[in-house]
């Protein structure tokens, strides 16, 4: 069990862009299993490598069913945008409206290399597009409006 600290906005780690990952090897393991602790432990519905610190394309979500990860995520189609709340573990305190697609098709590699493609709506549509943002260097607070603040426990 390792739970890493959570890198918050000003950390210039956050801001950049994630190299795809290349090889299935064990830092690959460890890191994602430092990420899973330090997600539940948050605990958030999802987080991405720069979040600890590691400028790599990786993510994993729990949306309710369990553990996920995808490695260099791409976003193949999306649909039509709403708008919902969003909050981030990185950006504490702070909750946004976010316009994001309401569903999309992504692919990548699950955690032992093989090629995925899955499709997401709704909420889970939600947190990967926030994930795959923070693959790229970008957070919620360059998107959407703030909303009143609160206590936010979710990604
Ligand atoms: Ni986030």
């Amino acid at each position: 069990m390792a739970i890493r600290p959570i890198r918050t906005m000003g950390d210039p780690v956050l801001k950049s862009k994630c190299s795809p990952v290349e090889k299935i090897d064990e830092s690959l393991e460890r890191l994602i299993k430092d990420m899973s602790d330090t997600m539940y432990d948050a605990p958030g519905v999802g987080l991405a490598a720069p979040q600890i610190g590691v400028n790599k394309k990786v993510i994993v979500y729990d949306i309710g069913e369990g553990l996920q990860v995808l490695l260099n995520p791409e976003i193949l189609e999306k649909g039509e945008e709403e708008e919902g709340a969003e909050g981030c573990l990185s950006v504490p305190g702070e909750e946004r409206a976010i316009k994001r697609a309401s569903w999309i098709r992504v692919k990548g590699l699950d955690e032992k290399g093989n090629e995925i493609e899955k499709e997401f709506s709704g909420f889970a549509a939600r947190v990967l597009q926030h994930e795959i943002d923070h693959l790229q260097g970008r957070l919620i607070i360059q998107k959407g409006r703030p909303l009143p603040k609160k206590e936010i426990e979710e990604e």
